[in-house]
């Protein structure tokens, strides 16, 4: 266990309080609220939790801003980028709040729980809600509604593995994981926390700071989670952790691995499909997750499994515990045991330091790991973080976006190469929904929307069918690919 200290502190602006338990949850007046999120799964999983809660505490929830009595942005701070975009959108939630004095803003998540109160310096801003404390969102809204738009921060501890941070979070997840009333935001799928936090400090990461240390759920509750799911009708669990190959839990005499979860959750009757991300490069939590891919169909024979750089030195600095070579071994033992497997990968370009040399072994990693996808991302240093004290951001912004592209496009090369191997083959799909681009069908040649799901291995497919399929199986033949699309006709 790390024993960092985790503070922000909230402190007495005017006008502002710690928690505020108003008398009567459900308002008066149906209350409507907005809620825009930004960031990764996790944060998609919480917004959903928190959507949950604020119906069941008697608040509508609405589509569109301007019918909106309060708005809640839960927010990403895992890039300067992500939260130059929030404070883009706070500027206009600013201008709005100039003609409209009693909308309530709630800022929630990770760039709630760095910057703090600082936060209700922002005139947009009412309510202040970092991750760990988002069981009182509801409460807190409900005030400040009450109150004209009262000023509340409520950010002050992430050790969420102290009790009773940690049962307040679980009870939350537990009432509000499965919402039988608004459905998925994708039909058919779900997201299932298996761990809150992360323990790596990998050290240009904000993730450790904002999120708090690594917490494993208990796998009963987890199961139970997917069983719940399933009788929704959902088909396919994504298991989320930063982390998630080194779930870890030991209950009754019995430590629990993330395969174990995997065998477990294959057993429940309904689910088809189960995912799991993000994994961590290491020897200690792998074979036995390979062959639960291997021998079960229902868990789908992807990885997301993240090497950053493909410098040992690079690595070295970024904290991470393996070399090139290392992870290289790791993808190899993949494809011995579950030869179709697909991964993906990200990288990080321009860490401080970063020479040529560094990059070409990244480009030269690129190329060896045959991804099917790569998440590229140019460094951003995170105050607080350990490499944004010990190094300087050297690295000009026209030579990281100059590694960007070069990187894209040894990946894309891959991608391509990889999306032709699938012409004319016949692959199943879990459809998403419409896909929101038009496509040009390569059937009949007309620009209409198309239907979009994926494969178990997680290729986009675009194809045509009705959009009554959101959230079922189809089985389609591949007429045509992309680097990252394959596109293809629906076969009954
Ligand atoms: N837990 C996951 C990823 C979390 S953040 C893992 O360890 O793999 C998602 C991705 O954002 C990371 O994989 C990394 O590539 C990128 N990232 C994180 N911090 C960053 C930073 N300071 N600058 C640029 N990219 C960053
Ligand atoms: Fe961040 Fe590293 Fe943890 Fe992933 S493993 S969340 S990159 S600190
Ligand atoms: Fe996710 Fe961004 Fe927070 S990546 S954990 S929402 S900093």
């Amino acid at each position: 266990m790390v024993s960092r200290p985790f503070q922000v502190k909230c402190s007495g602006r005017a006008g502002l309080i710690g928690v505020a338990r108003p008398a009567i949850l459900a308002p008066m007046v149906k209350h409507r609220v907005h809620i825009k999120s930004f960031g990764c799964q996790m944060n998609k999983l919480d917004t959903a939790l928190v959507s949950a809660s604020l119906r069941e505490a008697g608040f509508g929830l609405t589509d569109s801003v301007k019918e909106a009595d309060a708005v809640v942005i839960n927010t990403c701070s895992v890039r300067e980028h992500a939260e130059a975009r929030i404070l883009s959108h706070l500027g206009h939630l600013k201008h709005l709040k100039q003609h409209r004095p009693g909308l309530v803003v709630a800022i929630i998540g990770c760039m709630a729980q760095r910057l703090g109160q600082t936060l209700l310096e922002h005139d947009a801003v009412n309510i202040v809600c970092g991750p760990t404390q988002i069981p009182q969102i509801a409460e807190l809204i409900a005030e400040s509604l009450a109150h004209s738009a009262k000023q509340l921060a409520v950010t002050a501890e992430i050790r969420h593995d102290a009790e009773p941070a940690r049962q307040a979070l679980e009870a939350f997840e537990l009432a509000h994981a499965v919402d039988g009333e608004q459905g998925p935001a994708t039909p058919g799928q779900a997201f299932v926390r298996v761990m809150r936090g992360c323990n790596n400090f990998c050290t240009y990461c904000i993730v450790p700071y904002v999120r708090g240390p690594e917490v494993c759920r208990p796998p009963q509750a987890i199961l139970d989670q997917v069983k719940q799911l399933a009788d929704e009708g959902i088909k396919q669990v994504t298991l989320l952790g930063q982390t998630v190959n080194a779930y870890q839990y030991t209950s009754g005499g019995k430590t629990w691995s993330l395969a174990d979860l995997l065998h477990r959750a294959a057993e429940v009757e309904g689910i088809e499909w189960i995912r799991f991300v993000t994994s961590y490069p290491s020897e200690a939590f792998y074979d036995d997750i390979l062959q639960a891919m291997a021998s079960s169909s229902k868990v789908c024979n992807y990885l997301h499994m993240p090497a950053q750089s493909g410098s040992d030195r690079i690595l070295r600095a970024m904290n991470r515990h393996y070399t090139a070579e290392q992870y290289l071994e790791l993808l190899a033992r993949a494809r011995a045991v579950v030869p179709d497997i697909a991964v993906a990968g990200d990288f990080i370009v321009g860490f401080p330091g970063e020479t040529d040399e560094d990059f070409q072994a990244t480009v030269e990693l690129v190329r060896r790991a045959r991804y099917r996808n790569c998440f590229i991302f140019k460094y951003s240093p995170r105050p607080g973080t350990t490499s944004d004290k010990r190094h300087a951001d050297t690295i000009p912004d026209e030579v990281k976006q100059r590694r960007n592209v070069e990187l894209l496009a040894a990946q894309e090369q891959i991608s391509a190469e990889l999306s032709e191997a699938y012409q004319g083959r016949t692959v199943k799909v879990l459809v998403e929904g419409l896909s929101k681009k038009a496509h040009v069908n390569p059937t009949d040649g007309a620009n209409h929307p198309q239907l979009v799901g994926r494969t178990a291995t997680d290729y986009i497919v675009v194809f045509n069918g009705p959009p009554a399929l959101a959230g079922q199986f189809a089985r389609v033949r591949i007429t045509q690919t992309s680097p990252l699309t394959l596109f293809g006709e629906r076969i009954d």
